[in-house]
């Protein structure tokens, strides 16, 4: 049985059958087909974080698999109590057949994942966001962005950062990631991230120079100032991060026909002028949609591999 905690887990082999699937997937629904390989299984989704597309995405999904969603939030389950994960997996793993978690810490899904008897999905931890960033490759795809790519990064040193440091390190494309000092991502997952990079030959290039990280790249992509759990900060990060928003001018300096990626929710005027969000090269209603369709090809590959 596998879990879906960070793409550290996956070849790129893997990963390729997932999108593939996810493809195969996609074009059936845009053809009026819903085959049901979920029919009767029940997934859990606990959110101890907001969310609008995750949320949605999985519960969709699982109901166009022939599955049923459950959603439960730490308000009103018993984890939000205090009951401790470990318990909280062993109950919920008997009666359902996949779990998702958005949660904080990314060991609290580590917990979950070790006492779960069935799979367990990442849909957010303060360190990762895997689905997001398969939803992000399935769009370059689309877009014919996937062939040795150059992809910018501008901003935090966060989850989406790490993720695109794993996806990057995995598929052995260029990665630069621009961060202002003291919010660059982790070393020990940077580290990870070389060490996969040996094998699949991928560029990863770190600096605090937005312009330096865009010039001549395919996709630029960038994510909140201050994500969830950081709402204090919100203040300071604005003062820090103002260099770094992706403006027509930054966008300029990439190629021609870039694209432009945003996980969403985007912060309009900080990490994102609304005139690059609103433009052609922005894709991020697609990689929203795609969402969807990558977690359908998750869920199937997952419950095959019980
Ligand atoms: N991008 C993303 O995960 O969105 P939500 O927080 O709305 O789920
Ligand atoms: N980095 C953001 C991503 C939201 C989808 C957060 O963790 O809040």
């Amino acid at each position: 049985m596998r879990h879906f905690l960070t793409l550290a887990d996956f070849s790129k082999e893997e990963i390729l059958e997932i999108l593939n699937l996810a493809k195969t997937l996609k074009n059936e629904v845009k053809s009026g087909i819903y085959s049901k390989p979920l029919a009767h299984k029940t997934l859990g989704m606990i959110f101890e974080k907001s969310s609008t597309r995750t949320r949605v995405s999985f519960e969709t999904g699982i109901y166009q698999l022939g599955g049923n969603g459950i959603f439960l939030s730490s308000n009103d389950t018993q984890l939000g109590r205090g009951e401790p994960i470990k318990d909280t997996a062993r109950v919920l793993s008997s009666m359902v057949d996949l779990v998702m978690m958005r949660t904080h810490q990314h060991s609290r899904l580590e917990e979950f994942a070790k006492y779960s008897k069935v799979p367990v999905i990442n849909g957010l931890s303060d360190d990762f966001h895997p689905m997001q960033l398969l939803a992000d490759f399935m769009t370059m795809q689309e877009c014919g962005k996937d062939k040795n790519p150059i992809v910018a990064y501008i901003g935090d040193g966060n989850n989406m950062a790490h993720s695109w440091l794993m996806l990057t390190s995995k598929l052995g494309f260029t990665l630069r990631i621009a961060s202002p000092k003291g919010y660059e991502v982790s070393k020990e997952i940077l580290k990870k991230a070389e060490s996969f990079a040996r094998i699949s030959g991928a560029k990863i290039l770190l600096s605090d120079n937005p312009r330096e990280a865009v010039a001549g790249a395919d996709v630029v992509t960038t994510d909140t100032w201050a994500s969830m759990g950081q709402e204090e900060q919100k203040d300071k990060r604005k003062r820090d991060f103002k260099d770094y928003c992706v403006d027509s001018e930054l966008m300029g300096l990439a190629k021609s026909d870039s694209i432009f990626l945003h996980c969403l929710p985007a912060y309009r005027g900080q990490e994102v002028s609304e005139e690059v969000l609103e433009s052609n090269q922005s894709k991020i209603f697609q990689e929203a949609e795609n969402r969807l369709h990558i977690q359908k090809g998750v869920m199937v590959w997952l419950h095959k591999s019980r």
